[in-house]
């Protein structure tokens, strides 16, 4: 772990789904020998495409779920693949709801739920996908609080969605600390108020933005040696 002070007075843990938890490559991973090269780009172009969709139809207000969202952005990079195959596009789909959890998530979140700390979830999925996403991935017993932005109609980075976890954990938002490997989460979440974790899995720049996590980890497995007990 990169040397940094502890995090004190922590209450809750509030973790971003998609590409924190759960990873994202792994739905065209499943389908790899009908994608060959192709993968690669057409998962790549698939999330950034998502992900685009969701600050532009925010800045829009033109809010839909992100199902939806997820959706278009497949049809996006399938199309900018010249993948034509329906039956293939809706396999890709139905893979999203049972993304794989990183293989540290498991023991981590246990380790945290037994030092008696909320475990929670904040995330652009929709309700059913992310209740799909942690069933088959089995982390229901660990999860014990979902929050999905459905229930303010806007997408990440936007406050009222980090407002949802003070909101429905009643702690304050300095005793959250938020955890995403999304670094332009991690800056959003900052920004409101939450002490941020960023996960670092790729090994990627911070983002030249003011307003910077509290810390930075590879991996989820760090974290219960970075808050005080
Ligand atoms: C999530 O909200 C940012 O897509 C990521 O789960």
């Amino acid at each position: 772990m990169s040397q940094q002070s502890l995090i004190p007075n922590i209450k809750a843990c509030v973790f971003d789904a998609y590409g924190t938890l759960f990873d994202v490559h792994s739905a065209v991973a499943k389908h790899i020998e009908f994608l060959g090269d192709a993968a690669n780009q057409v998962s790549n172009i698939w999330r950034t495409k998502q992900l685009e969709y969701t600050w532009l139809r925010s800045l829009m207000k033109k809010h839909v779920d992100f199902w939806q969202i997820t959706r278009d952005g497949l049809d996006y990079a399938l199309d900018a693949s010249n993948i034509t195959d329906e039956k293939l596009r809706d396999d890709l789909l139905k893979a999203y709801l049972h993304l794989k959890c990183y293989p540290e998530v498991p023991d981590t979140l246990a380790k945290l739920k037994d030092r008696g700390l909320q475990i929670a979830i904040l995330s652009n999925g929709s309700p059913a996908m992310l209740e799909a996403v942690v069933k088959s991935s089995g982390l229901e017993k660990l999860v014990q609080t979902i929050l999905s932005v459905e229930e303010v109609a806007v997408f990440k980075p936007d406050p009222a969605v980090y407002q949802l976890a003070v909101d429905h954990l009643g702690v304050a938002a300095k005793e959250i600390v938020f955890l995403s490997s999304n670094s332009w989460d991690a800056v959003g979440a900052t920004a409101f108020g939450l002490k941020v974790a960023w996960i670092n899995r790729f090994d990627q720049r911070p983002e030249r933005m003011p307003f910077q996590p509290v810390a930075e980890i590879k991996t989820l497995a760090e974290l219960p040696d970075l808050l005080e007990s």
